[in-house]
């Protein structure tokens, strides 16, 4: 038996303030959050929604130096705009904070002091990646280069975004410094270290007890990590930008990035209870057993929130743990990565300036990415406004009230004439209810949803059967119960959809103008009296029909040349001279056979003829072909390069290939059949 808490603690993952939340984010960590916070809340339960922006960290000064503004402008700027997209798209936060408040630098910096009196934190002496033009270490994201698990060749520093793992920058293969485009060199720097593998037992232990409750992504991924075994892990960096280590002898190095964003879920629900004028009440939420805290991230936050963060809340003692994380995969668009720099995205605030907030809502909460990958199409979208939100629970809602106005002076019918029809109707939509509790409670969104939208399905199928314009002619008690009936159902799916749909919910219940609308909740809306009598409110559509044109304009726009994309080009490499051509030696090959690298998802492993012998390739193209679709290609060798092992394989050369930004990799092939042996210059 799950144990019964007395309240919920909800966090969405703090969003770096260094970019638009596009529809991607949102289906991700926040919607998801969103509809369980508001699903708790029409059950009357104690929940606290909790969020804010992730202002520290190398991607913002990235951002800043590509701008050449200062890390404040690009905060303050992204703060404000993801803030108030958040808030057009209804997230339902209780306090929306920023990682850059002092309340957060206290409480981050009160965590390492005390870690750091108790000796947890170790001083080591390090390999760094070091940028010798730009006369600094190089922390996480200032570096690129292929990473050592999948062959990713954007990978950062720390993570890779690809394979999501975690790693040591100096294990980079071919790393490049992203400030000055130079190969960095290996030097040692002195950093602190926070000893994970100290929590090895105890965090198998807590993953282990929710074995049962956790998405299958997520106990898999985390599962991986501790049968890897956990390693110390460098928490402070030599910068500027970010929550200065509290030690007169750290001067210049601040905290790692994720080492206190996670905390600044706490910060934030300090905040929050500040404002409500009870400082201490973070507290009741963070450091009582009775709460049940669930964490809602995307799957590339697994390890920082289902390994770290634990463990720094059992080291510090007195805090919950996640109960679950539940964690969704990534949301495309039309079949393709969301990318700005491709111009093949739509930020939240764009999207909210041409279209109504609960169509997205409903659209993307019936295809979220829950269990794996989806995406999101323009034309799914629209069928999804028009086919049901419109012609399923519009419609229900426009004939009820529409023949009620026209045939009961639009006030509720008495139901004086109760049918089994009536009850046994009533029932099935219960039936439906204890469905959709049932999926919410196990984070399942989709089907949660679809189950709502059931709800309208069941009632339309109600009012055709007992077709009341039949009725009017010959018996209007009948007709009159059967519209009771229909109204109590809508006030009822006012309740169901709130958290899909909250902007028409409020429209519904002026609608209904219901005196004690907020007397219902999600236990007894299909139960509560509908007074009889009552004036019915002004109708209004409820959801507009999209057309065509207004789809197909956004559909124009994707990928357009309209404004050229602003392409993110690798500045060209430092000039060399001929002879450092006629270095490399490049050859013409037929690959033989190819087959995919066992658990990495781009690496492929390659036989090639090159004339006078055989080589095996190790090449990270394995997202971009399948290996039968390459085998009898020509391509190019650069046959001269030193043997290297890649995920274990050894790798005798290099295929040339091109790639920008996300496109690519395509293979380098020559136009006309040559022997295999042949020379390029
Ligand atoms: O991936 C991200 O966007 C991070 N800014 C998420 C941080 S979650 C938490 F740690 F704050
Ligand atoms: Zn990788």
């Amino acid at each position: 038996m799950s144990k019964a808490f007395k309240r919920t603690l909800v966090t969405s993952a703090l969003p770096y303030a260094n970019g638009e939340i596009h529809l991607g984010h949102l289906a991700g960590a926040y919607l998801p959050a969103d509809i369980f916070v508001r699903y708790l809340r029409q059950r009357k339960e104690d929940v606290l929604y909790i969020c804010g922006s992730d202002e520290h960290g190398v991607s913002i000064l990235i951002s800043a130096n590509k701008e050449g503004v200062t890390p404040k402008e690009i905060i303050d700027r992204y703060h404000n705009s993801n803030k108030m997209a958040f808030e057009r798209v209804g997230m339902s936060f209780d306090n929306y904070s920023r990682t850059s408040l002092d309340i957060h630098h206290e409480t981050a910096q009160e965590f390492f002091t005390e870690f750091h009196k108790k000796d947890v934190l170790e001083s080591k002496v390090e390999d760094q990646l070091y940028d010798e033009k730009a006369k600094m270490f190089l922390p996480d994201r200032f570096v690129i280069g292929t990473c050592p698990h999948c062959g990713y060749e954007r990978a950062y520093g720390d993570q890779c975004e690809n394979c999501s793992k975690y790693y040591k920058q100096t294990e980079l293969v071919n790393p490049k410094s992203l400030l000055t485009d130079e190969t960095p060199v290996v030097k040692s720097g002195t950093q602190w270290y926070y000893p994970l593998g100290k929590y090895q037992k105890q965090l198998e232990e807590f993953v282990e007890s929710h074995k049962k409750d956790w998405k299958e992504n997520v106990y898999g991924q985390v599962q991986s990590w501790l049968k890897a075994g956990l390693s110390d892990r460098p928490i402070s960096r030599d910068m500027t930008w970010g929550i200065p280590i509290p030690l007169p002898e750290s001067e210049g190095k601040v905290l790692y990035v994720w080492f206190e964003a996670v905390l600044g879920y706490i910060s934030s629900t300090k905040e929050w209870a500040s404002q409500q004028g009870n400082p201490e009440d973070w507290k009741r939420y963070w450091c009582d057993e009775d709460t049940r805290y669930l964490a809602f991230i995307g799957k590339d936050n697994i390890v920082f929130h289902c390994v770290m963060f634990p463990s720094m809340l059992m080291e510090k003692g007195d805090y919950v743990l996640p109960e679950n994380v539940p964690a969704n995969e990534f949301l495309n668009l039309e079949g393709r990565k969301f990318s700005k720099s491709q111009n093949w995205s739509i930020t939240l605030n764009e999207f909210l300036d041409r279209f109504e907030p609960d169509p997205l809502r409903y659209a993307l909460a019936t295809n979220m990415p829950e269990t794996k990958d989806s995406d999101f199409y323009w034309k799914d979208f629209q069928a999804r406004n028009n086919n049901e939100l419109a012609d399923i629970l519009g419609n229900f809602v426009n004939r009820t009230l529409h023949f009620t106005r026209k045939n009961f002076d639009g006030k509720i019918p008495e139901a004086t004439s109760v049918d089994p029809a009536d009850t046994a109707f009533i029932d099935e939509l219960k039936k439906e209810v204890a469905k959709i509790e049932v999926s919410y409670n196990r984070f399942r969104f989709r089907e949660a949803v679809a189950s709502t939208m059931n709800l309208a399905r069941i009632s339309n199928k109600y009012f055709n059967d007992q077709e009341p314009w039949k009725a009017l002619k010959t018996d209007k008690d009948r007709c009159g119960t059967t519209l009771h009936y229909c109204i109590k159902a809508i006030a009822a799916m006012a309740v169901y959809f709130e958290p899909v749909i909250p902007f028409s919910v409020q429209k519904l219940w002026k609608m209904l103008d219901l005196p004690d609308a907020s007397g219902y909740t999600w236990q007894n809306a299909l139960d509560t009296e509908l007074p009889s009598g009552n004036e019915l409110g002004e109708m209004v559509l409820l959801f507009p029909k999209i057309e065509d044109d207004a789809i197909d304009a956004e559909m124009a726009k994707l990928g357009g040349n309209d404004d050229e994309p602003a392409r993110d080009y690798p500045p060209i490499g430092e000039q060399i001279t001929i002879d450092d051509v006629f270095k490399l030696d490049l050859r013409v090959g037929t690959i033989l056979e190819a087959e995919r690298i066992p658990k990495s998802n781009k690496l492929l492993k390659i036989q090639v003829d090159i004339g006078m012998e055989k080589r095996q390739l190790v090449a990270g193209i394995g997202k971009a072909y399948k290996p039968d679709a390459i085998v009898g290609k020509q391509i190019i060798v650069v046959a001269n390069l030193k043997p290297a092992m890649l995920f274990g394989v050894e790798s005798q050369g290099m295929l040339l290939a091109a790639s920008l930004d996300d496109e690519g990799p395509t293979l380098v092939t020559p136009i006309e059949h040559m022997p295999n042996g042949s020379t390029v210059k």
